[in-house]
């Protein structure tokens, strides 16, 4: 498949993203916090679970794996890019080495991960990704993010997705303006448009064919501290404007992370939006916890009770689905573990 459809593929109405690519450190908070040890064993059973729910089909486009678990064999006999296949969904994986302090900007992050990327990108094709991920971070401070942040992320997202459709697969294109702090909904949406026009300003620069690209936007919302909370009306209304004027229209799909909002906030301002889309953008979602948090939960409570944990994941995946067409309502979630 070529890689526009595989993008139109991967965000296609009623269908969004799963982010299972926690890396082994990241993984180790998420399993500390339901008393589980961190050991490959229980993270290849939790997401051979999930990736074994019966909400796979309907809702999922594509799973973002980490390296460890785009090698592992299932307990069912088949690698885990089969079972994901299985379940007509679209293997991914994550490239980039992490978010390191930037020099010259201790408090910042560069992300890294292009040195061998070529070769990396080889052999992840040969296991069977056909789309990869990218994560850039930036922060929100009175002086943050720097002009270096943005320039030197920028450059780097776009240097690894025209590495990426060099080995033909899809690029998601992930510049996260972190929630953290106490800044203001118009601080939020000034900082992303300037970080969202340096990254298209780069994509240019390096010849990415957008229309083989995902975004992975935050929403545009006021930091976790701040005291004027928004709603989602006004949430919905400044991430679709914000898009709309900062995003090329070639771009076909636009999948946003959760970030640290609650299961239910991520289904309603998601929904919000698609109500009122009036773009031509697939605007769905790639959430981490918010789709996996109550699954977690579950997987906390009984490790062995397989059903609970792909009730609750089928669920979310189920919610954020409909939120993808607008269709989502608040009664859908009474009795939910969310
Ligand atoms: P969250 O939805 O938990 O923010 O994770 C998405 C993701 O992949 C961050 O890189």
């Amino acid at each position: 498949m070529d890689i526009r459809e595989i993008a139109k593929r991967m965000c296609a109405k009623g269908k969004g993203i799963l982010a299972a690519d926690e890396s082994t450190g990241t993984i180790a908070k998420r399993f500390k916090s339901i008393n589980v040890e961190n050991l490959e064993k229980n993270r290849l059973i939790f997401r051979q679970t999930l990736f074994n729910s019966s909400g796979m089909k309907d809702y999922i486009g594509g799973v973002i794996l980490f390296d460890e678990t785009i090698k592992q064999k299932t307990t069912l006999g088949l690698t885990i890019p089969e079972l994901i296949k299985q379940h007509g969904s679209i293997p991914g994986i994550k490239v980039d080495k992490g978010a390191k302090p930037m020099a010259g900007s201790n408090e910042e992050t560069i992300t890294e991960g292009l040195d061998g990327l070529r070769e990396r990108l080889k052999e992840y094709y040969d296991l069977g990704a056909r789309f990869t991920k990218w994560r850039a971070v930036y922060k929100i401070s009175n002086k943050y993010p720097s002009l270096q942040s943005i320039k030197s992320n920028a450059h780097a997202l776009a240097r690894y997705s025209a590495l990426v459709q060099e080995a033909k697969m899809v690029p998601i294109v992930e510049p996260e303006v972190l929630m953290d702090g106490s800044h203001d909904i118009d601080k939020c949406y000034k900082v992303t448009t300037d970080v969202l026009n340096e990254c298209y300003n780069e994509l240019e620069i390096h010849k990415v064919d957008l229309k083989g690209t995902v975004l992975k936007p935050n929403m545009i919302i006021p930091g976790s501290e701040c005291k004027n909370k928004s709603s989602s009306q006004e949430i919905a209304e400044k991430t679709l404007d914000c898009l709309k004027k900062n995003v090329p229209s070639d771009v076909p799909g636009i999948a946003f992370l959760s970030g640290g909002q609650s299961e239910i906030e991520a289904s309603k301002n998601l929904n919000e939006i698609n109500k009122i889309n009036n773009s031509n953008f697939l605007i769905t979602f790639s959430y981490g916890r918010g789709l996996q948090a109550s699954a977690l939960k579950e997987f906390g409570k009984d490790q062995e009770n397989l059903k609970n944990i792909q009730m609750a994941f089928n669920h979310r995946a189920k919610m954020n689905g409909l939120s993808s067409k607008g269709e989502w309502l608040e009664d859908l979630e009474k009795g939910s573990a969310a």
